[in-house]
């Protein structure tokens, strides 16, 4: 018996990459899938059903149930649509995977207020308008008596969670929808939901074809060794956060990819100074500030030093 047998889930974006290996798994453990895909290109533009239909495909050709559904996770509405298609299709819904995503990179000064809005509506309203609308069911029928351990697992970046250049956007976006995963948990707690977060490092279109720059450092190896950056390492950690066995599992962020599973922790504090009396002067403040920071308690950690050093 399959971990998510009985199980339904929504995957926002799993026409293809990370998604797409989520929903497969999830599948295979036995949950029913709704994928949700626009089938847009990464920067955004364009639509298509392909995507989301190769899926379903996928999934019934193995035995699963799956059904395809091709709204935009940016539209509040349509967000509503997509839980819709759950409870119309498989009678409830259990496991919502925000996953949906776009890349437009721009540095800041270059940065249109259009790139800003784009990426800001799939990711991190995009987020928001699946989880409402799925957190008004659960409580709904947490008080009608029918505990559906709902589960919400956000997808964030390291770009978020780090600091990336380019992605001020993007990495802005990620940081909220880990802060809102963990917002989420403590309030959805009490209806029996989790909410978890997850920051993904795999070879998928957006860091291959939107990022030519990783694109190298990404390639499939020969067929016999390791493919480090193959999405399906990342698919286990949300099948399993999805499940009953992950109940306890609240508000946390990983990382997941090429074979690793890290528990991130931030923005806890390392140091402090404290005064009793007046106000500090500011000069006088920033030479004490000055003796912390030199003492190099800051995070060091970045993108490129993990993907370099790996596992
Ligand atoms: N690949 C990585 O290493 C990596 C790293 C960090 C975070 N992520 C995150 O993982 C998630 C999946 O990305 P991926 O790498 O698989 O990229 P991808 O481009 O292969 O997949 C993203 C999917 O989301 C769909 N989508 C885009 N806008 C949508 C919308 N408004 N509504 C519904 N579907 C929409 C796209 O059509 C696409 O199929 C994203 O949130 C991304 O930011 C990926």
């Amino acid at each position: 018996m399959g971990l998510l047998e009985g199980k339904v889930a929504i995957v926002t974006g799993s026409g293809r990459g990370v998604g797409r290996a989520e929903a497969l798994v999830m599948a295979r453990e036995g949950a029913k899938l709704v994928i949700n895909d626009l089938g847009g290109h990464f920067d955004g533009t364009g639509q298509s059903r392909t995507p989301a239909e190769e899926v379903v495909h996928e999934i019934r050709n193995a035995g699963g149930e799956a059904v395809a559904n091709y709204e935009s996770v940016s539209d509040f509405k349509a967000a509503r649509r997509i839980i819709e298609c759950a409870l119309d299709n498989f009678g409830k819904l259990n496991i919502v995977v925000n996953n949906a995503g776009i890349l437009r990179d721009r540095m800041i000064f270059n940065m249109s207020e259009e790139d800003f809005d784009a990426v800001i509506a799939v990711h991190l309203k995009g987020t928001f308008n699946v989880t409402r609308h799925a957190a008004a069911y659960w409580r709904e029928q947490h008080k009608n008596g029918n505990f559906l351990n709902g589960r919400i697992i956000n997808t964030t970046s390291d770009s978020g969670l780090l600091g990336n250049p380019g992605q001020a956007n993007y990495g802005a976006a990620k940081a909220a929808v880990a802060a809102m995963a963990i917002i989420v948990d403590r309030e959805l707690a009490r209806y029996g939901v989790t909410a978890n977060a997850v920051a993904p490092i795999a070879r998928t279109r957006m860091t291959v074809d939107a990022t030519p720059q990783t694109a190298a450092a990404m390639a499939a190896p020969a067929a016999s060794d390791f493919d480090r950056f193959d999405p399906f390492h990342i698919a286990p950690l949300v099948a399993w956060l999805a499940s009953d066995d992950a109940k306890d599992v609240h508000g946390e962020v990983f990382r997941a990819g090429m074979g690793t599973v890290w528990l991130m922790k931030g923005w806890h504090s390392v140091a402090k100074i404290s005064r009793k009396g007046p106000p500090w002067e500011p000069a006088a403040l920033g030479t004490q500030l000055k003796e912390e920071l030199a003492k190099g308690l800051s995070a060091k950690e970045s993108m490129g030093t993990v993907m370099s050093q790996g596992a």
